[in-house]
């Protein structure tokens, strides 16, 4: 057990899915794996491992914002051999560019966090996909029939998700950010650290410029198209 995953060593596969939302990883196990068993219910946190078309994947919750998911991630990297890690998540639109529902691959990472201006001692770090599993995702993405648009670009990984100033988020903007979030960042510059892959898939669940966002049951469905493109590209 590692000090916030309950799960023996080997239990957990060496490709992870990464949702924020702990019962979203219960239902990708459901909905997804074969043999899925749960290895972890510390803190609520699930984790489960099964097999998907044969290969074994786990998939574990990793919270809310950077702080809590750095915790999964270093200890999925550091205590269990994980080699991969897709976040399957949600984000919110900034551009007109992306509509509601569309899905965003996420090539690169802005953030406001500390978390990297104190590891990097001022200096500004890139957080970067991995490219293997970015190029692997956009093949799947777009090798399928989708009544959505997929989107590869920058997105902002925001300490806040009630920001305090919003006309910062529209100079992202101006710099080509597609999307607002609140894990990426950190998923990939500690990745990077643990010398792992990572790559962070959304679905846009809101509109900043519009104000829409979905109900619960469209969030579920433009939610699988996601988790296919994700168990596709880690698997490949
Ligand atoms: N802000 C931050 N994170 C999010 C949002 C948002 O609007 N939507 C989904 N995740």
């Amino acid at each position: 057990m590692s000090t916030h995953i309950g799960a023996r060593p080997g239990e957990i596969a060496p490709h992870v899915l990464l949702p924020g939302d702990p019962l979203r990883a219960k239902w990708i196990a459901e909905t997804f794996l074969d043999d899925a068993r749960c290895y972890s219910e510390v803190r609520g946190m699930l984790g489960f491992t099964g097999t998907w078309r044969g290969q074994p994947i786990s998939v574990q919750g990793s919270g809310m914002g950077q702080p809590s998911l750095a915790i999964y991630v270093n200890e999925l990297f550091s205590e269990y051999d994980v080699e991969s890690v897709i976040r399957v998540g949600s984000c919110g639109a900034l551009t007109g560019k992306v509509a509601l529902r569309d899905i965003v691959i996420a090539s690169g990472a802005c953030t406001d966090s500390a978390m990297n201006r104190i590891a990097f001692e001022g200096l500004d770090y890139a957080p970067v996909a991995d490219f293997g599993l970015l190029r692997a995702a956009y093949d799947a993405a777009h090798g399928r029939m989708l009544d959505v648009e997929v989107h590869t670009g920058l997105i902002f990984s925001a300490d806040s998700f009630y920001a305090a100033r919003p006309e910062l988020t529209a100079r992202m903007v101006e710099y080509g950010v597609l999307a607002v979030e609140m894990e990426a960042s950190a998923l990939y510059t500690l990745a990077a650290k643990h010398g792992g892959r990572a790559l962070a898939i959304c679905t846009v669940s809101d509109h900043i410029v519009t104000g829409e966002h979905t109900s619960a049951a469209e969030r579920e469905q433009g939610f699988g198209a996601m988790v296919e493109i994700a168990l596709e590209a880690i698997t490949a």
